[in-house]
């Protein structure tokens, strides 16, 4: 069997607008706008309205995603969304967003990788069109974060924020489109990075709530020494993969975690910053729609042109790291 070539024909974005700065948290915790920027280069993030939840900004970005692809709903076969903040435990939040967008002829499933998490889905929906079992896949990242992390823990509240972005995957023209990838996984016993209540390890109780475990814990140290190995190490192993080297990369769509950690990927991966798309000031933290809002924001400006070889990479709780190589096709 010939497998199919795959790429992705859309992009769409979706931020809430509601816009946090780092002088808001001033008011409300210990912290400084000089801490977030320096440490961090965050200066202000989206949060939902309270009627939103993620699939509420999926949907957004989905539909931006079908109109930028030129792409009619009924043609979807397949929603994967990839999100650590999903609406409800049980019921993934592909079937909400189905029903929102009305892609009555599409499949839904969820995927849980966190920042990693759109690597991972694109990944699986080039797998399910190369082999043909579907045409036209939907693959979505997007987080509500806001309502996850402890507003009174200054660790993690400054870092995150929400918003979503959502891609149309098919078949593309040969010599285009998803050339390679790696998909890595360190599983990380001792929580670095998790919520350590509310799932079945630790359900919910008047405990867990006294003490606040149902939020997301990070130990910030250990991710960020995770961080600057995983990132390029998977953009070093899929360029491999694809037969490339760093120096042929036009543009690298990192997690939008911290300038820090891309600094340190840039110098290691030898690519120069130039070549490395930021957007974390703006969003802060929105774990699996980093790379597409950065990627989606890039095309925007005009600054992706097909033909051109781009990496995106992910990395984050589980832990989980990822990247994907892409010879752009429009
Ligand atoms: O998306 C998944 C992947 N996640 C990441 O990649 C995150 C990786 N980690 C990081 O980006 C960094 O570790 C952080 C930005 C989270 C923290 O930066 P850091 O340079 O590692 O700071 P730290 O945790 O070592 O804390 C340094 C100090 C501490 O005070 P003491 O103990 O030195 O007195 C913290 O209590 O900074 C303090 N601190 C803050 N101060 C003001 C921590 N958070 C804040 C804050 N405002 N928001």
């Amino acid at each position: 069997m010939k497998l199919k070539n795959v790429g992705i024909i859309g992009l769409g974005t979706y931020v809430p607008e509601k816009v946090m700065t780092n002088f808001d948290f001033e008011k409300i915790i210990d912290t400084s706008d000089e801490w977030i920027r320096t440490r961090t280069g965050i200066e202000e993030r989206r949060f939902a309205s309270e009627d939103q939840a993620t699939s509420d900004l999926a949907a957004e970005a989905a539909k931006k995603a079908l109109k930028n692809a030129g792409v009619s709903v009924e043609e979807i076969d397949m929603i994967i969304v990839a999100t650590a903040t999903p609406d409800y435990n049980l019921q993934n939040t592909a079937c909400i967003v189905q029903e929102l967008i009305g892609a009555v002829n599409a499949g839904a499933v969820d995927v849980s990788a966190a920042c990693s998490g759109f690597v991972y889905a694109l990944t699986m929906a080039k797998g399910l069109v190369a082999s043909g079992i579907n045409k036209k896949i939907l693959v979505i990242g997007a987080e509500v974060l806001s309502r996850c992390v402890d507003m009174q823990d200054r660790n993690t509240c400054v870092l995150f924020g929400d918003g979503a972005a959502a891609a149309i995957v098919t078949e593309v023209e040969e010599g285009y489109g998803m050339v390679s990838q790696f998909l890595g996984a360190e599983a990380d016993l001792k929580g670095s990075l998790r919520t350590p209540a509310g799932g079945t390890r630790k359900p919910l109780s008047q405990e867990v709530l006294d003490e606040r475990s149902n939020f997301i814990q990070m130990k910030g140290q250990d991710v960020f020494k995770f961080a600057v190995k995983a990132l390029p190490k998977a953009t070093l192993e899929a360029l491999e993969q694809g037969g490339f080297k760093a120096e042929d990369i036009d543009m690298v769509f990192p997690h939008q975690a911290n300038s820090r950690i891309i600094e340190s990927a840039s110098k290691r991966l030898n690519i120069p910053m130039e070549k490395f798309y930021l957007n974390l000031n703006k969003y802060g933290n929105t774990s699996s729609a980093s790379i597409g809002l950065a990627l989606g924001e890039a095309l925007e400006k005009g600054l992706v042109k097909k033909g051109d070889l781009i990496a995106l990479t992910g990395f984050g709780a589980g832990l989980t790291y990822a990247s994907m190589i892409i010879r752009w096709s429009y």
